[in-house]
């Protein structure tokens, strides 16, 4: 299997995702047409017509992978490959016209992530990765009339104490996860340099990746927050896992450069994150 293909496929359609999703924006912003775990949990149909757009890209060249993507549940596939979709990131942002929000795209061979990329069209990046290859982040610049394209390699950054970290974090819909989070808050926020909220896991995994911020840690992303993310992370030269070794999902997910990342960890440990 070239992952190589997979990504151009994954980096192509995130792009025209992104690109309808900012073009077609209406300057009174969208439609809610669903709430879902919470009044507060929206769905747009915008977020809709983007997985569309996707799933449809994606099934004509690739008819018979499987995928998941947040607003359309699951296809199993036939071939080994799964797609893994978040048309959206960040659809808050998105309603408000707040300029951060992405597209997501993993592919997975046999539930590993061997493809990602995450399309963030206000600010002009696209930020790829193929396992063992490398992270990319890819800017087009908009000085004066020209159109610049350049490639760079993020790196995550390294070498930065607990009590130095601007650490990137995230809370979840439901208002008893929320008053946790915000007690899990007290016991980090006087640890560390601060604290952001930009309100786009994927968003916060690209900073992460790009230096912009130095960790990150939320309870609640799901799969189709962090595939894509987590890649390009650990190809940026981070760690992303759980509490206590076990992968990062939906318990909670913690990224930063290796020491750092311990060093979260423990001080997140015995606040008690992982529960509501
Ligand atoms: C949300 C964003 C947000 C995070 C939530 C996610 P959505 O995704 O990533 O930053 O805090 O946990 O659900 O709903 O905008 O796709
Ligand atoms: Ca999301
Ligand atoms: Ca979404």
């Amino acid at each position: 299997m070239d992952f190589d293909l997979l990504c151009e496929l994954a980096v192509a359609t995130a792009r025209e995702a992104g690109a309808m999703l900012a073009g077609e924006r209406s300057a009174r912003g969208p439609d809610v047409v669903q709430t879902k775990s919470s009044p507060t949990d929206i769905v747009t149909q915008m977020d809709q017509a983007a997985e569309r757009l996707i799933l449809d890209r994606i099934r004509a060249v690739r008819p018979d992978d499987g995928f998941l993507g947040e607003e359309g549940g699951a296809h199993e596939g036939s071939t080994g490959v799964r797609w893994v979709i978040d048309p959206i990131d960040g659809t808050v942002n998105y309603l408000y016209d707040l300029p951060d929000w992405a597209v997501s795209i993993a592919a997975q061979i046999d539930g590993e992530t061997v493809a990602g990329a995450i399309d963030i069209p206000r600010r002009g990046e696209t930020y790829t990765a193929v396992r063992g290859q490398g992270a990319r982040l890819h800017t087009v610049t908009t000085a004066g009339p020209s159109r610049t394209p350049e490639t760079r390699t993020p790196r995550v950054s390294t070498g930065v104490p607990l009590n130095a970290a601007l650490v990137g974090t995230g809370f979840g819909y439901a208002a008893e996860r929320r008053a946790h989070q915000a007690r899990v808050l007290t016991g980090v926020l006087p640890r560390v340099r601060d604290i952001r909220r930009s309100g786009s896991c994927c968003v916060d995994l690209c900073s992460l990746a790009a230096g912009r911020l130095d960790a990150y840690y939320e309870r609640g992303v799901q799969e189709w927050d962090i595939a894509a993310g987590t890649l390009i992370v650990e190809e940026a030269g981070g760690r992303v896992g759980g509490l206590h070794g076990a992968p990062p999902g939906p318990d909670l997910t913690i990224a930063a450069a290796p020491e750092l990342f311990e060093a979260l960890h423990d001080l997140l440990a015995p606040l008690d994150p992982a529960r509501d």
